[in-house]
């Protein structure tokens, strides 16, 4: 029986330094169906550094996807295979990173200037692998705003046999903004996205950038086969609760936070268990109770330096009766 959704439905977005390995375990507690992307790793780190701290992740991550930065066509083949050999469930080109560091290695959002370029890194990765290869882009880079410019973009690198494009709905700004400043001050227009959606109807769309609640994706399902969520999902974690029933027809009931912070508190007591230290995990879910009552409190004992070397139950233990003392008094 054919999948009854596009596996590109609903996605969480590659975010340097924030979705790792413990990130995606996290959001996989909270559902079951959202494709998770990694963050983005260059070819040159992983062509020649250390390999599995690249590509190890929990096998309950699925479906997930690695994202590569890179403009080799023989590196990003290098990667794709070993993306595959790694068991990921896709590879994903970035061609929207703005950062210095990333234009220097001519990769990321400049790659846009180059669409033949990224045709060949296309090709290149999917002669080299049976994963799906996607894009992720801008509608534009500095001050271009015409629609022919990312049409063009879509077009070329499509007739490489790239089938799935998401696409962040501001243009890059390569000159004067720093990386988070071009997450915030180039305009969204979402109907540029939709646009390519209408002139690509074989091609699978997907829109990110400034997307938060179920009714905002269920509005841009109408008009695009997917949606990705980055921020959002990130501080929020409890907001991609909905998301399996709401948007996969999941109709077993979701998982309550309570439960969810019981198994994340398994996967931390393996870390001390092994002798290793769990805070770099848990600062992922500290946005878990945000919403509730005392969830401030939560998150204050979680963050507390002094607790660090304490076993993460004790921890836990101290963090609930603060929430609820917290809620209590808000009662
Ligand atoms: C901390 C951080 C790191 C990011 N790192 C990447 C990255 O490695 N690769 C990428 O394609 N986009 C990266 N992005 C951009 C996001 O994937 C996404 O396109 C952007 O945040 C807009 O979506 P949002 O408004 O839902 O957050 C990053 C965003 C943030 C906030």
């Amino acid at each position: 029986m054919p999948a009854p959704f596009s596996p590109w439905r609903l996605s969480v977005a590659p975010m340097m330094d924030w979705t790792d390995r413990h990130c995606r375990y996290l959001h996989r507690l909270i559902t079951r169906h959202a494709l998770l992307y990694t963050e983005m790793v260059t070819t040159g780190a992983l062509l020649h550094g250390d390999q599995p701290r690249h590509l190890d992740y929990n096998a309950e991550e699925h479906p997930v996807a690695l994202q590569l930065g890179g403009s080799e066509p023989a590196d990003l083949a290098a990667c794709a295979k070993l993306a595959e050999r790694w068991g990921y469930d896709e590879v994903n080109l970035n061609c929207g990173c703005p950062s210095e560091r990333v234009q220097k290695g001519a990769f990321g959002a400049c790659l846009m200037s180059e669409p033949q370029l990224v045709a060949d890194c296309v090709k290149a990765m999917r002669d080299a692998t049976r994963l799906p290869v996607t894009v992720k882009h801008r509608i534009g880079v500095d001050k271009i705003e015409r629609y022919d410019f990312v049409r063009d973009f879509v077009g070329t690198v499509a007739a490489a046999g790239c089938e799935v494009f998401i696409v962040h709905a501001r243009n890059a700004w390569l000159q004067g903004l720093s990386p988070k400043e071009n997450r915030e001050i180039p305009p969204l227009r979402y109907e540029v996205v939709a646009q390519l959606k209408r002139e690509f109807p074989q091609l699978t769309i997907a829109v990110n950038g400034g997307i938060k609640t179920p009714d905002e994706i269920e509005a841009h399902l109408a008009a695009v086969d997917g949606v990705m969520i980055g921020r959002e999902a990130y501080h929020e974690p409890w907001s991609m609760a909905q998301w399996d029933s709401r948007f996969f027809g999941a109709t077993d009931p979701a998982h309550s936070r309570e439960q969810v912070e019981a198994a994340w508190l398994d996967y931390l007591d393996r870390f001390h268990t092994a002798g290793r230290s769990w805070p770099h995990a848990m600062r992922h879910a500290l946005g878990l109770w945000n919403g509730t009552p005392g969830a401030r409190r939560w998150r204050q004992v979680w963050s507390d330096h002094r607790l660090k070397a304490l076993p993460p139950r004790e921890v836990a233990a101290q963090a609930t009766a603060a929430r609820l003392s917290g809620a209590a008094l808000a009662a």
